[in-house]
């Protein structure tokens, strides 16, 4: 499992207690940390007695109910509510994960701790920075590159090049790998991370794609690529069960089988 590493800003306050409503029959505790660009109090971590008969099961339900019952400050993303957007994705009890699929009985301990992805800098409360993350996603340039004329009608695959896309695709950047990965962490400003190398593999892969070699010779870097050293924190934290060291071992292998 993940450590919980806090993000970036974090000399810790004093933070502040809601209990539960009087009468709340099922109350389990939730540990926030929260961070105010304008406030004083920063950051914090506050605790709210959730009446769980109240909210829905997952760690989301229970975040939009404090949010409009108990604490309207609280500020955190979420859009679909059924794991396809990956912006709720947050750190849950040491682990990072998408609010909206982990239900808060999953949660290790006796109070459910949440914060925002690590190492990462911190906008408000549970809404970290992405925007290295996503220029990092954009410098592989994640769209097709050709040179033969474009068809009339769309860029044909076989079933077998299309079957070679599984387990990438699906990808739904939620920075979960990314956030989780300690040569991230070190070098972040460097290393082009999971999420990113996966979808480099992505369209290195793609039959219909004729930028190949300038795509791996983009790659060739000792920062870029390979400063992943396999610990794997990565695919198992990954909501959606991908495998981006297993994408980013692929990539190496491509690099070493155009030399010999
Ligand atoms: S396998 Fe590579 S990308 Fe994944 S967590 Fe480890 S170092 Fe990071
Ligand atoms: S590989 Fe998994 S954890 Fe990483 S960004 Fe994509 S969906 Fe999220
Ligand atoms: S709200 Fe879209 S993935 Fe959780």
């Amino acid at each position: 499992m993940v450590q919980l590493t806090l993000p970036k800003n974090s000399k810790v306050q004093k933070g502040k207690h809601f209990p539960a409503p009087e009468g709340a029959k099922r109350v389990k505790t939730f540990r926030i940390y929260r961070y105010d660009p304008e406030g004083v109090e920063n950051p914090r971590w506050d605790t709210y007695d959730v009446d769980v008969d109240a909210c829905g099961p997952m760690v989301l339900d229970v975040l939009i109910h404090i949010k409009n019952t108990m604490d309207p400050t609280l500020a955190f993303r979420r859009s679909c509510r059924e794991g396809v957007c990956g912006s709720c994705s947050m750190n849950i009890g040491g682990r990072n994960t998408l609010a909206c699929t982990h239900g808060w009985e999953e949660a290790a301990g006796k109070e459910v701790q949440v914060s925002p992805l690590p190492h990462m800098p911190v906008v408000k409360d549970l809404v970290p920075d992405l925007t290295m993350f996503y220029a990092q996603y954009s410098s592989i340039e994640p769209w097709l590159h050709t040179e033969t004329p474009e068809p009339q009608t769309e860029w044909r695959q076989s079933p077998e090049d299309r079957e070679k896309l599984d387990g990438l695709y699906e990808c739904i950047l939620c920075a979960c790998c990314t956030t989780s990965c300690p040569s991230y962490w070190w070098n972040g400003e460097k290393y082009l991370g999971p999420a990113a190398l996966l979808h480099a593999y992505r369209w290195i892969i793609d039959s219909r794609d004729e930028a190949t070699g300038e795509r791996l010779d983009a790659l060739e870097d000792p920062f870029k690529l390979y400063r992943c050293h396999t610990i794997m924190n990565c695919a198992q934290v990954c909501p959606k069960g991908l495998n981006p060291a297993k994408a980013i071992a692929e990539i190496k292998k491509k690099l070493v089988d155009r030399v010999v």
